[in-house]
């Protein structure tokens, strides 16, 4: 009954996820029981199969230590100087798991106006109070809603009604006693403070409890020095060796080849520099869609491939270029070079929600990438605002004029040429909360999906294609409509 993908994906048609439907397998174990731990490179492991894209709304610091705390990770985005970049990946990788990245400071000098714009466009109101509003310097005071709430004048100064009775710990203090301290006490924040008074960190109420969410979030991703796993996107420019060096000393754990075409000359040169000039980095190259690339840049020596080409949601490259491929198809044709050589792939754009990672990841994927997924959570850059009552975070593709008109135009390779020819859109996404909300359930999601296939874990899966035991189909039109949401005159929409 149905087709084997083998057979499948040898009928010339480009396939997205929603074009094709698995069948049910053999349930014969728990859902609790899948494991959806799998490799991103050769020699990087995760425990979540999830990762986030190199994109100025989508990753920097918050975003890269919430995928590292899930257990996934973060490549932090080059829209920006070397400088800029490496110091995002510093900060990064010196954030402990659970305490807040980036805390954001006011001064007492401050007026209540502040905190109010702090709540509307971050969207809290609890904030530290520090000599000069920076992390770093003495801590004076906290502000939180019940300070703020009945003052009319909001032109009075953050000094004139802070609460000066804090509850601190010192630098240093563990997650686990840390969470004790703030757990017996009926505070919002507890910040660790320096011997000599300045504030370093910070511990927050509303964070423990994402932390205590259900499904439990497990352990985050480590590298062997015991800081969390961050990555980082570079060009193939020659100023992306520079950049590359600062990346390092920063710390990255592994580097990405940023570009819609990966099959080229200049990415074969860059990944042969960086293999001979920072030998034990992983580079990740592409982006690629046929088998024959695939099988290029892994000659050119990858440790993992990066897939899809005018899939993401923002992307206008098949349109403007008329190259590219169906994501299902892609995923596979490259996942069945790449994975018999040892290297994983990397499903790239398209992801909507959860059946799409259980289709990727089916299809061969080790890992999925996600833009607008997780554009819209509070980890993404970016301030929240309001569009007819609707809570909104801008997102925008790499290849839009607007972020070419910051920099980003070398993964278009339009570098070279004076014409800068748009092969993304910018717009907006829905406020979607934390990442650690959302990719637990989405997880669990996941987990329900490979339990349907009857695997039980990313490996089992692809043992399940390569054998022709997964079987799957093509969705007519009708059939895509019948899956989805029909017949109601009206329905909410809760994640969970
Ligand atoms: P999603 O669907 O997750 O896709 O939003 C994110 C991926 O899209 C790619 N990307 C672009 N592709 N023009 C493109 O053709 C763009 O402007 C653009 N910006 C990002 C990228 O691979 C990302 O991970």
């Amino acid at each position: 009954d149905g087709f084997s993908a083998g057979s499948l994906f040898k009928q010339g048609f480009s396939y997205t996820y929603d074009d094709l439907i698995f069948h049910p397998g053999y349930i014969n174990f728990a859902v609790d029981d899948v494991d959806l731990s799998t490799s991103l490179t050769r020699n990087i492991k995760l425990r979540t199969p999830c990762v986030s894209s190199p994109m100025d709304t989508v990753t920097e610091e918050s975003m890269a230590v919430a995928m590292a705390a899930v257990g996934g990770i973060g490549f932090v985005h080059y829209n920006n100087t070397a400088q800029e970049q490496a110091d995002i990946v510093k900060k990064a990788k010196k954030q402990r798991v659970g305490f807040v990245a980036n805390p954001v400071c006011v001064s007492p000098s401050d007026t209540i106006s502040v905190i109010d714009s702090l709540k509307a466009s971050k969207g809290f109101s609890s904030v530290v109070v520090t000599e000069d509003g920076k992390v770093g310097s003495r801590l004076v005071g906290i502000v939180t809603s019940r300070d703020v709430d009945f003052v009319r004048d909001r032109s009075t100064q953050v000094r004139e009604v802070m609460s000066t009775d804090l509850l601190i710990a010192p630098a240093g203090t563990t997650l686990e006693e840390a969470t004790k301290i703030l757990t017996r006490n009926k505070k919002s924040l507890l910040p660790l403070v320096s011997e000599s008074g300045s504030f370093v960190e910070l511990l927050c109420r509303t964070d423990l409890k994402a932390y205590h969410a259900l499904p439990p979030i497990g352990a985050p991703s480590l590298g062997s020095d015991d800081k969390i796993l961050v990555g980082a996107a570079i060009g193939t420019r020659e100023s992306d060796k520079d950049r590359l060096k600062l990346l390092v000393e920063a710390g990255v754990n592994v580097v990405i080849l940023d570009s819609s075409q990966g099959d080229s000359m200049y990415q074969r040169q860059m990944i042969e520099y960086i293999k001979k000039s920072h030998a034990g980095l992983d580079v990740i190259g592409g982006n690629v869609v046929t088998a024959y690339q695939a099988k290029n840049l892994i000659e050119a020596g990858v440790d993992g491939l990066r897939v899809g080409m005018g899939s993401g949601s923002i992307c206008t490259t098949q349109e403007v270029c008329a190259v590219g491929r169906g994501q299902g198809t892609a995923v596979y044709k490259t996942a069945a070079v790449a994975n018999a050589l040892g290297v994983p792939i990397i499903a790239d754009g398209g992801i909507s929600n959860s059946g799409h990672i259980v289709k990727a990841l089916s299809l061969g994927a080790s890992t999925v990438m996600m833009g607008s997924f997780l554009a819209g959570t509070d980890e993404a850059p970016g301030d929240f605002y309001f569009q007819d009552g609707v809570k909104l975070k801008r997102y925008r593709g790499m290849g839009s004029l607007e972020a070419m008109t910051k920099g980003s135009d070398a993964r278009y390779l339009g570098d070279k040429t004076r014409l800068k020819i748009a092969q993304g859109v910018s717009g907006s996404v829905a406020a979607k909360g934390s990442v650690l909300q959302l990719l637990p359930y989405t997880m669990q999601a996941v987990k329900q999906g490979l339990q349907d296939l009857g695997v039980s874990s990313v490996k089992a899966s692809h043992d399940g294609l390569n054998a022709g035991a997964i079987r799957l189909e093509v969705r007519t039109g009708a059939a895509q409509r019948e899956g989805g949401i029909h017949d109601l005159v009206s329905y909410e929409k809760r994640r969970f």
